[in-house]
């Protein structure tokens, strides 16, 4: 699998935020059974590198990744704990360099041209574009295509039932992510009927 790879997965990547390790597996279950088999971990909590490890190991049907990862350090615990691709909200030279070594696909972020400019010169053409909302949304993301339709991203950050399906119809967007999918309600209550339907409306937004 290639970073491009993980656009075709789901229209959707849920971004979960974990607390409970306990709650790692039933969640994954409830996500791909609604159709979400891309999953992105957050690193942070001090949870989120054995929630990784038992969804990699008892939920065969998840692709389970990590997210947030943010020092060269995190992509090689990630990679440890089974993680089949790396999601970070920025990168720098070294940070790249480390999630590359992992052999993992991942998608750096980029919020800028020249961030972007930057990551192609490293011959990285997928990407999180972050945040989404805050930088400029779906007209900053057009602007982006006319000097680099080479790129394609995956925004995150206010990306919501409301909005994904017009951020799903660019050109330049291979999938969305979001916290939307996994309600800490939810997830504290164990409601996975609710993180299932969610996942089910999110996997027909494409
Ligand atoms: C991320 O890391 O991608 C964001 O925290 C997700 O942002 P959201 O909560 O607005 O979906």
């Amino acid at each position: 699998m290639n970073a491009e790879d993980l656009f075709d997965l789901a229209p959707v990547v849920p971004v979960v935020v974990l607390d409970d390790a306990d709650a790692a597996v039933p969640l994954a279950r409830a996500l791909v059974a609604g159709g979400l088999p891309a999953i992105e971990v957050t690193l942070r909590t001090p949870a989120a590198i054995e929630a990784i490890t038992r969804i990699a190991a008892e939920v065969p049907d998840a692709v389970v990744g990590a997210g947030t990862v943010v020092r060269p350090d995190d992509a090689e615990r990630a990679a440890a704990a089974g993680a089949r691709f790396l999601v970070s909200p920025g990168c720098t030279e070294r940070l790249q360099v480390a999630m590359a070594a992992t052999g993992l696909p991942f998608l750096p972020g980029a919020a800028t041209a020249s961030e972007a400019i930057a990551l192609l010169e490293a011959g990285v053409t997928a990407m999180k574009f972050f945040p989404a909302e805050p930088a400029g949304g779906i007209p900053y993301l057009k602007a982006l295509n006319g000097p680099l339709p080479q790129v394609r991203f995956c925004p995150t950050g206010g990306v919501k039932p409301g909005n994904a399906a017009d951020y799903l119809a660019l050109p330049n967007v291979g999938c969305v992510g979001g916290t939307w999918l996994t309600p800490a309600d939810a997830v504290g209550s164990g409601d996975w009927d609710t993180i299932r339907k969610l996942a089910e409306e999110a996997a027909a937004l494409r």
